[in-house]
């Protein structure tokens, strides 16, 4: 069992001020706006607001009320596909100016998410991001603090804690049904997104896009991490992508990324722009192991992606064969952060996803590039509250 408290205990006991910040702006909303749903503004009008739009419609707490994209047919198209019926804007400004809402979701090209979150706070408003948060750990952290200090709350993608799988394994470590812990192994990748060429451009990658979901994952069962070491590379030169024809790939699209947690544990996490995957973006029948964990009684195997999985592998037993448990999805969606996110201001209750944990995983990636860039090993400075669950 794990020394440190459990997040409960975190939220219960602790009297430091960033709990207590993060308390009060719960209740804020609830106390400023009782009884009415969260409206909520939507940046960015592509590929993954095609997820998000009908999660968020099926909330009974949560109204769109707004649709930007700097493209903006694409807003309109948006707001008729899924009968919205909310206000469009061309850009962000507008938006803020515009119809009032009460939190920002944030889904544009990533190298724009700090710049238009730091709007969103400034302008009094909260936000969900879609990884990453911003461009470096230090402007993340700066949002961090920005919104603590006007009673706002950020956070960012993924949602993979949520994921009833994610709650079996991290009660499986804390109950030491896996031993001493040892080494753990994510890994997520595909042929790389052909519509947007932000992907490949530099802030991009396959880190931020693909690696995210397992760091998050590991960290989130492991605890942070200390310091890493990592390996990154370009494999396709060139890439086409539909919106700006064939372009030069400036970010890697292959990375391995070795992770030092506390008490000896090693990780290490494998994404990439090449990796072929025939289940793509449907992951529901996907049948690979794609993240293990391995103590010396035991070891556990999540099947499929931690975003998308379909249960847990546990082998701890010398005599019995290895047992497939916790295959309910008990309603996990992977697009679902901004509606729990939204719900959890509504609620005042603290959800799961938390914006240290979003931070930690944004200094992991920068620093993995760090790291391949000077071959150093590179120390490590965030934390999170752990564990999660
Ligand atoms: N596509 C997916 O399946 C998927 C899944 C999970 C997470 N994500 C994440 O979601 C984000 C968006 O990815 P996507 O695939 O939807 O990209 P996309 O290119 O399809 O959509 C991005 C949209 O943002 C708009 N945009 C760019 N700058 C803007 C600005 N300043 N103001 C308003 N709109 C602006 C673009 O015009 C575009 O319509 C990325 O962070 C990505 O990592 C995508």
């Amino acid at each position: 069992m794990s020394k440190s408290i459990s997040r409960q205990q975190f939220l219960k006991y602790t009297a430091s001020a960033g709990a207590a910040v993060l308390l009060t702006s719960l209740e804020g909303f609830a106390a400023e706006r009782p009884g009415k749903k969260m409206r909520v503004a939507i940046i960015g009008c592509g590929s993954v607001s095609n997820r998000y739009i009908p999660h968020l419609q099926s909330s009974k707490l949560i109204e769109i009320v707004s649709l930007c994209d700097i493209k903006y047919e694409r807003a309109t198209a948006q707001n008729e596909q899924y009968k919205v019926g909310a206000a469009t804007y061309a850009d962000i400004d507008a938006m803020l100016a515009g119809v009032p809402f009460d939190m920002m979701v944030t889904l544009t090209d990533m190298q724009l998410h700090g710049a238009l979150n730091k709007k969103a706070l400034q302008a009094g408003k909260h936000v969900w991001s879609e990884k990453p948060m911003a461009n470096t750990y230090a402007e993340g952290k700066a949002l961090y603090d920005l919104a603590k200090s006007k009673g706002l709350r950020i956070w960012g993608a993924p949602a993979v804690v949520n994921s009833p799988q994610f709650a079996f394994m991290n009660e499986c470590i804390q109950k030491g049904k896996l031993g001493k812990l040892a080494t753990a192994h994510g890994q997520y990748g595909h042929t790389g997104p052909t519509w947007s060429a932000f992907f490949y451009e530099a802030g991009g990658g396959s880190m931020p896009d693909l690696g995210v979901y397992n760091m998050a994952t590991l960290t989130g069962l492991l605890g942070p991490a200390k310091a890493l070491m990592a390996m990154t590379s370009i494999v396709k030169p060139e890439r086409k992508v539909d919106d700006k024809g064939t372009i030069k790939a400036v970010a890697e699209d292959n990375a391995h990324v070795l992770m030092e947690h506390a008490n000896g544990v090693i990780s290490h996490v494998m994404c990439g722009f090449n990796y072929f995957d025939p289940h793509g973006h449907e992951a529901g029948n996907q049948t690979l192991h794609s993240i293990q964990i391995y103590g010396d009684q035991g070891n556990m195997r999540m099947i499929g992606y931690d975003w998308e999985t379909n249960g847990v592998v546990l082998d701890n037993q010398w005599d019995k064969p290895p047992v497939l448990m916790s295959t309910d999805k008990g309603g996990y969606e992977w697009q679902e952060g901004a509606t729990k996110v939204g719900e959890s201001l509504i609620n005042q209750i603290e959800p799961r996803i938390n914006a240290e944990h979003a931070l930690h995983v944004l200094e992991i990636i920068e620093a993995a590039r760090q790291s391949s860039a000077t071959g150093m090993k590179v120390k490590l400075q965030s934390k999170f509250p752990w564990p999660m669950v």
